[in-house]
């Protein structure tokens, strides 16, 4: 018999979306928070182009793709790390800076993979209150341990779609201990940048880090690139224990496109928030609790779980597929990735039907 070792023995698998159709439907899949568009069509044809360079391993320093970000967000190039997606820089500065002797710190309905991140390091997971779906500072400020080394807000928000300003990170930054790293995730930040609330300046600080993704308004979630700004001597001990080539030369290429169209992802960051809203709202007619969101998902808070796991079975019986959170605490919840309007458009006739049903 050949055994993992233990911690890892005692982890679950990451839920991931489970998104099969019967033969015959189509699949709607409104669960991964994905773009409702495809890339832009220069960062298409870059990654065309790439491919036929494929015979070499990547550019392993990123050097194309940190200039057009540091050129674009006026941010010095040497801070920057690019990461298999986000995901992987989360893991990777999770691995650096925790150990089975200190503990990382998150908001109770945060990302679920920050989870992982700290059972894979055999860190202790620490978790702080919201209040009504928001990040509360002074509870993080609570929470905090002696032993605590990482904190992790993601803003906005997933799966809560919420966001807290910039003088409340200001405020959670300089509170916090200076010998705590404050990861500050912004996977979702283009859908938030038209409030002019940037917060990379607080990396020069030393303790903070900024993460960002080509995920989401980028459109680029099957390329996985994501990046972050790191104090020079975090981002040595992180590029320890990421993949030397992480990112393929058509996912470099691709990103790096798709920045120098900043009137295409502005774009779909509109028609995301319109469609947004206008979902939000009939649901809201129909007699949802939807709060707002930041985002390009909505959250439906129902009256209990077992609601929830219903209306879930229910979409899920028509091929149209939600996300269950109760991976992030919130099992009276399904979260709605904010799709195109026609698939939108089934999604909220199918939930308005199961609404009516409920009332009767
Ligand atoms: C808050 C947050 N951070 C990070 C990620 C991971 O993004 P990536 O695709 O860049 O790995 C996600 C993906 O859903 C997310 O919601």
């Amino acid at each position: 018999m050949i055994n993992p070792v233990s911690h890892v023995a005692a982890m679950s698998p990451y839920a991931l979306a489970e998104l099969t159709a019967p033969a015959d439907k189509r699949a709607i899949s409104l669960s991964q928070n994905e773009s409702l568009r495809p890339p832009s069509p220069l960062a298409i044809a870059a990654a065309a182009e790439a491919v036929a360079g494929a015979q070499l391993y990547p550019d392993p320093d990123w050097r194309d793709l940190r200039k057009a970000l540091a050129d674009l967000h006026d941010i010095p190039a040497e801070g920057i790390l690019c990461g298999n997606g986000s995901m992987e820089l989360i893991a990777s500065l999770t691995q650096a800076f925790a150990d089975e002797r200190n503990a990382v710190l998150a908001p109770v309905h945060a990302y679920p993979f920050f989870r992982t991140a700290a059972r894979i390091a055999r860190a202790r997971y620490d978790t702080a209150p919201e209040q009504d779906g928001c990040v509360v500072v002074d509870a993080l400020l609570s929470a905090v341990q002696p032993d605590t080394c990482i904190v992790f807000v993601a803003n906005p928000g997933n799966p809560t779609g919420t966001r807290i300003s910039r003088a409340e990170l200001v405020r959670l930054r300089e509170t916090l201990r200076g010998d705590i790293l404050l990861v500050i995730d912004e996977a979702y930040g283009e859908f938030a940048d038209h409030l002019g609330e940037p917060v990379f300046d607080l990396v020069a600080r030393g303790d903070t880090v900024i993460l960002r993704s080509f995920s989401k308004a980028y459109g680029l979630a099957g390329m996985r690139v994501g990046w972050g700004l790191f104090p020079s001597d975090i981002a040595q001990e992180v590029r320890k224990v990421t993949n030397p080539n992480n990112i393929s030369v058509a996912g470099q290429a691709a990103a790096t496109a798709a920045l120098a169209d900043q009137i295409y992802m502005r774009e779909t960051c509109e028609v995301t928030a319109m469609l947004r809203d206008g979902f939000i709202d009939r649901l809201r007619r129909a007699g949802f609790d939807v709060p707002g969101s930041f985002t390009n998902f909505a959250l439906i808070r129902f009256a209990d779980a077992e609601a929830a796991k219903q209306v879930d079975a229910a979409l899920r019986a028509e091929s149209v597929f939600l996300r269950a959170q109760g991976g992030a605490g919130l099992p009276a919840c399904l979260r709605v990735t904010i799709g195109d309007a026609e698939m939108l458009d089934i999604a909220a006739g199918l939930l308005e039907r199961w609404a009516e049903r409920a009332r009767q």
